[in-house]
């Protein structure tokens, strides 16, 4: 059978949905060949009943799965029963109005890989969201651009409302827990260009929300996971190790420089402190170099790009987040110890594991940018 179109649509416990879900999908999608694919989850509501009722009418079927494994895998499974090469994603209770369709399918059309109806792009947003809720979204989709590189672009990755071409994610091994079946795909789908249609997200006028406080703690996971699978882990472990090697370098240096290369150790004579900053200031920065020249070829080998002139950019570029890592270390530990009176040694270690997220991550999205 060939259909122009599929629609894939987890519901959990939507009966009432259903019927104005299917109707209103029928009038936006006139003059197109689709199928919808209600990925249901043992609802036990009678969804299963009515879809089947509806399915005499409309071109509509509905897969239960008999053990409810989430919104996400219900989606990914349903890859699996959709007969078209687009696909469309989206939630059953029309909180994504079924009418917006069309403008994300006209976008694979003109040749994007993925659509995806986003609340964060100019004519987007969310209708009757508390500012909580707002802060929160927001802060969920930090965390994804600040940790999986190739979400960096989108401006709404947790969006459950988007297209696909079929080829993104035929051969991708998916497996997502959890709601976010978009991170999944932008990570491990092979897509070149992605772009966001605004839409608003309104308010759910039928049946319940199933997010709770557990999805939102699985998303952390499902974070951790991605950079698992994705091997962002071992890239963040590399530049633990760098930075482990670092130290050695800056203290053996400042060690030799002071010993046996006749610079004086820092002490409060006047040339401990000229001559013996003067060691410090070397050995530091030449850790600065090695770390770099390891990041550079060990840790982001895969980003590094273009010729002897974006190496120095880069050296630059590192150079300055590294020396704003200091200053950052610096203030936190002083925060800690003078102000919150905190035990200095922990002081300064708080400020070490801010300062090298602080490295981390500037230098991930900066330096080797992807
Ligand atoms: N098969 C299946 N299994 N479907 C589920 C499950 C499940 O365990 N849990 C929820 N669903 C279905 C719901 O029936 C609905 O059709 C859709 O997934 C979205 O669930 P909601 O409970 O309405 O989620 P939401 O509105 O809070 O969140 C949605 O919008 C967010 C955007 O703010 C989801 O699409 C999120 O992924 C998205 O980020
Ligand atoms: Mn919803």
């Amino acid at each position: 059978m060939n259909k122009n179109i599929s629609l894939v649509i987890p519901t959990y416990k939507e009966k009432d949905n259903i019927q104005p879900l299917v109707t209103r999908l029928s009038e936006a999608l006139a003059g197109y060949k689709y199928e919808i694919v209600i990925m249901d989850d043992n609802s036990g509501d009678g969804t299963e009943e009515l879809v089947n009722s509806l399915s005499e009418k409309y071109p509509v079927k509905i897969v239960v799965r008999r053990d409810k494994k989430g919104l996400a895998s219900a989606v990914v499974d349903g890859f699996g029963h959709a007969e078209s090469d687009i696909i469309i994603v989206m939630d059953a209770d029309l909180q994504p109005p079924p009418e917006v369709v069309p403008s994300l399918v006209k976008a694979i059309n003109e040749g994007a890989d993925i659509a995806i109806g986003s609340r964060y792009v100019e004519g987007g947003g969310c209708e009757g969201w508390s500012a909580l809720r707002r802060i929160m979204s927001k802060g969920a989709a930090l965390i994804s651009h600040l940790f999986l590189p190739s979400t960096r672009k989108i401006k709404d990755p947790m969006s459950g409302f988007f297209v696909i071409k079929r080829d993104v994610v035929k051969e991708a091994d998916l497996n997502p827990s959890g709601f976010k079946i978009l991170l999944e795909i932008l990570m491990l789908g092979k897509w070149e260009s992605a772009v966001e249609v605004p839409f608003m997200f309104v308010t759910r006028s039928r049946g319940e929300s199933k997010l709770n406080a557990k999805q939102q703690l699985d998303y952390l996971k499902h974070i951790y996971s991605l950079m698992q699978r994705t091997g962002e882990l071992v890239r963040f472990i590399k530049f633990c190790i760098v930075g482990g090697s670092g130290v050695i370098v800056n203290l053996g240096l400042y060690t030799l420089l002071t010993r046996y290369g006749g610079f004086t150790p820092i002490d409060d004579t006047s040339a401990g402190i000229l001559s013996g900053n003067i060691a410090l200031t070397i050995s530091i920065e030449t850790s600065i170099i090695t770390n770099f020249i390891l990041n550079n070829f060990f840790t982001f080998s895969d980003r590094n790009t273009g010729g002897i002139v974006s190496f120095f950019k880069r050296l630059l570029n590192f150079n300055l987040i590294c020396v704003v890592g200091a200053l950052i270390q610096i203030g936190v530990t002083n925060l800690f110890a003078v102000v919150f009176g905190f035990y200095d040694i922990l002081s300064v270690l708080i400020g070490i594991v801010i300062a090298f997220l602080w490295n981390y991550l500037l230098n991930n999205f900066l330096t080797w940018k992807k």
